[in-house]
């Protein structure tokens, strides 16, 4: 398999790959003022997002300038709802460093017309120049944003159905009970993501040891969605020691 680029960093403890991952899109804020971040929610982001704010209020890290772009939402859950990303990121990132509701985007998940919501959220994308960086976790079923098994890699923002395997990774915040997670969401495609200038793709823990090696080593293909990073000229990976644990010595070693 051709790899382009990827460009593996494994640091020895979670805060490192953490102060890492802020550093690079913190330097990339810095440098270009006004970038276009495409941004992921779950656990593994909310130390990254911590770290950004310390930088807001301790440096004056300058997000005014910001455009962002999320992966991804639950249908049916309002902008309001605590549960909802849009309040993940509003809450974690938004208001504490100060970026303004009309320059951040997320996929509406109570949109009437899902399809509709979708293509616009595609063209909003295209309308602000593309992303810059795209920000990346991984899922339990190897997805990035909602991509679950199997996605095209030239898929785009689309409503999908979430695997059981996702609402049980996610049912923390509802109340520990998979069947409350939406079994829907909109979500960028991962021909939507590709088109990104530069992919950061972070995983932390032994959690995502197993997942993290079928994505980086094993087959390239639309059954892991977070394998087409690899076909991806600017990519970076960040790992903490836990999650690279089940990486190959050669992998490990064209990238030490
Ligand atoms: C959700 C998001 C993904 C994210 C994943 C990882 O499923 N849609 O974009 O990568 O969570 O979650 P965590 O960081 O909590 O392991």
């Amino acid at each position: 398999m051709h790899m382009p680029s990827m460009h593996l960093i494994v640091t020895d403890t979670r805060e490192e790959a953490v102060n890492r991952a802020a550093g690079f899109i913190a330097g990339l804020v810095a440098q270009r003022g006004d970038p276009v971040l495409g941004l992921a929610t779950g656990r593994t982001m909310e130390d990254v997002y911590r770290a950004l704010v310390a930088r807001h209020e301790q440096e004056g890290l300058d997000f005014s300038g910001v455009t962002s772009f999320n992966l991804d939402e639950y249908v049916g859950l309002g902008p309001e709802d605590v549960r909802s990303y849009h309040h993940y990121m509003r809450s974690l990132l938004f208001d504490r460093v100060g970026m303004p509701s009309s320059h951040t985007h997320l996929p509406d998940g109570t949109a009437h017309d899902p399809d509709a919501e979708c293509a616009a959220y595609e063209k909003a994308i295209r309308e602000a120049g593309g992303i810059d960086l795209q920000l990346l976790g991984i899922g339990d079923t190897g997805h990035i944003g909602f991509n679950e098994p199997p996605s095209p890699f030239d898929s785009r923002t689309r409503c999908v159905r979430l695997d059981r395997q996702t609402r049980e990774q996610n049912a923390a915040m509802f109340g520990n009970d998979p069947d409350a997670v939406p079994d829907r969401a909109l979500t960028m495609g991962v021909g939507t993501i590709l088109e990104a200038d530069s992919l950061l793709m972070l995983a932390l823990g032994s959690a995502k040891a197993e997942i993290v090696a079928r994505a980086l080593e094993g087959p390239v293909g639309p059954e892991i969605s977070a394998s087409a990073i690899r076909l991806h000229p600017r990519c970076t990976v960040i790992l903490d020691a836990r999650s690279a644990s089940a990486l190959s010595p050669q992998l490990r070693a064209a990238h030490a």
